[in-house]
């Protein structure tokens, strides 16, 4: 056992990250505890995403930052891992003297060695591999947020889609899926531990299949609903294309999986999904959203959207306008299409001027939040359960509580309420949250 120093893990892009960083904190649990802020580490690190460029250029602009931070404490080590890490692997060292240590998306096992290698030998180290068969140690130690009520946990890594836009499959690699009896084991040990929700994660969690029984995603969900103690259970992310009436019918009768589903829709132009190389057309996205609204009458749901795709034109814009307004998401998550490096699009002529896209993307934000705003008044006065996950983050004696169907509420109350499910009346909209009280 070594002497315990402090790090500080900064956690960049999607809940993936937010999973590894759990298992980052578990692998470094018996020589670091977290520290409040980055000026008491000894380690500073970045789970770093290259989604889109902006994400990446982030990641460098706050290893700038930390500058003086090493310059009072020449032993601070700072280390980068996560999608730009694998990405870039040992370009980072070079452009940046600052980084000690980078590891890839398969080697966060290795973590605790490389810690050695840079404290031991004084080496600045790089550790990417290209592909790993592991999803995530089963050995791997159990991760230390304790009683948090709602956790993830990873079913699957990687993805075969290769969406003309999208860079995930060149960093996290092939789809590669999780035995389901380590998958049941983590949800059970995390349940006994007080958690009642449970989000299952994968990019494309539809095309699951168990390497050892070949167990579907839908025997997935049906093992993980039966198991003891369980309230809710949530999966992201969707393929629409795999998106079926089997799982459909599964959604709506096993009674731990929640009213919400994240269909990520990114354009409602069948000619820029076909360019984006999405295998559905709208009228399939359409009907298959029908089925389930006739299955689960409250179902909620939200999206993606990505504006100016090379050759999208004002026309296609609007058809994605018109189909928000036929939909009626509850929220949607776009972004500018950013050309990333290796991609299909990025070899296609990035067509759409910049200020076009920043024109049309609060456009379509306005829009959204406009229908989102809409859906908090339709539940003025009504009663919703909630599951208590925490404090509100910005006033004082507020919880945060979210409903199975994803609905944001926050309400007075004391904080031996978190991680239990309670009833609360709402009194106000607001445009991101619900406010309410609780029902006595
Ligand atoms: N596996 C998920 C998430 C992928 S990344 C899925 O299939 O939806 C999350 C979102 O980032 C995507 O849905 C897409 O809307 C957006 N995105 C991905 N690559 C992008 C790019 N190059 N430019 C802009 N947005 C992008
Ligand atoms: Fe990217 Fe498409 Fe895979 Fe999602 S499904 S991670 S958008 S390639
Ligand atoms: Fe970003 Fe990597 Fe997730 S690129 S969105 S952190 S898989």
């Amino acid at each position: 056992m070594e002497e315990t120093g402090k790090v500080f893990i900064k956690t960049f892009g999607c809940q993936m990250n937010v999973y590894d960083s759990e298992k980052i904190m578990a692998y470094l649990d018996d020589r670091y505890i977290e520290a409040a802020s980055e000026d008491e580490a000894d380690l500073i690190l970045l789970n770093t995403c290259s989604v889109r460029g902006k994400a990446e250029q982030k990641v460098f602009s706050m290893i700038g930052r930390f500058k003086p931070l090493k310059d009072l404490n020449p032993e601070l080590i700072i280390a980068v891992g996560g999608c730009v890490a694998q990405q870039e692997g040992q370009g980072i060292l070079d452009r940046s003297p600052l980084v000690d240590l980078v590891f890839g998306t398969h080697n966060i096992e290795d973590l605790p060695d490389l810690l050695d290698e840079r404290i031991r030998k004084g080496k600045r180290v790089c550790r990417i591999i290209e592909e790993s068969d592991k999803v995530t140690s089963a050995q791997a130690p159990s991760r230390a947020v304790v009683s948090k009520p709602a956790r993830l946990v990873t079913i699957m890594k990687g993805c075969d889609n290769f969406c003309a836009y999208c860079i995930v499959p060149f960093v996290r690699g092939r789809e590669i899926s999780r035995p389901s009896v380590e998958i049941i084991s983590e949800v059970e040990s995390l349940v006994e531990n007080g958690a009642l929700e449970i989000t299952l994660l994968g990019q494309n969690v539809n095309s699951y299949r168990d390497p050892e029984s070949g167990d579907d995603f839908i025997d997935l969900l049906e093992k993980v609903d039966s198991i003891h103690g369980l309230s809710r259970l949530r999966f992201v992310t969707s393929h629409p294309k795999d998106f079926s009436v089997e799982l459909i019918n599964a959604m709506a009768s096993l009674e731990t999986v929640c009213e919400h589903i994240h269909l990520p829709l990114q354009a409602a132009s069948d000619r820029v999904l076909g360019g984006m190389k999405r295998s559905y057309t709208l009228n399939e996205y359409r009907s298959k959203v029908a089925a389930l609204r006739d299955a689960i009458p409250d179902v909620e749901l939200t999206s993606d959207i990505i504006v100016g795709f090379p050759g999208e034109k004002r026309s296609d814009f609007d058809k994605t306008m018109s189909f928000l307004t036929e939909i009626r998401y509850q929220n949607v998550f776009s972004f500018r299409f950013s050309p990333r490096p290796g991609t299909a699009a990025s070899r296609l002529e990035d067509s759409v001027p910049e200020r076009v896209k920043k024109g049309w993307l609060p456009e379509l934000q306005h829009l959204q939040s406009e229908i989102t705003a809409w859906k908090h008044e339709d539940l003025l006065g009504s009663t919703l359960e909630v599951l208590v996950e925490g404090t509100g983050k910005k006033e004082n004696g507020m919880l945060e509580g979210r409903t199975r169907n994803n609905f944001i509420v926050h309400f007075p109350g004391s904080e031996d309420m978190i991680g239990s499910l309670t009833n609360v009346k709402v009194n106000r909209s607001g445009k991101i949250h619900l406010e309410s009280e609780v029902v006595k």
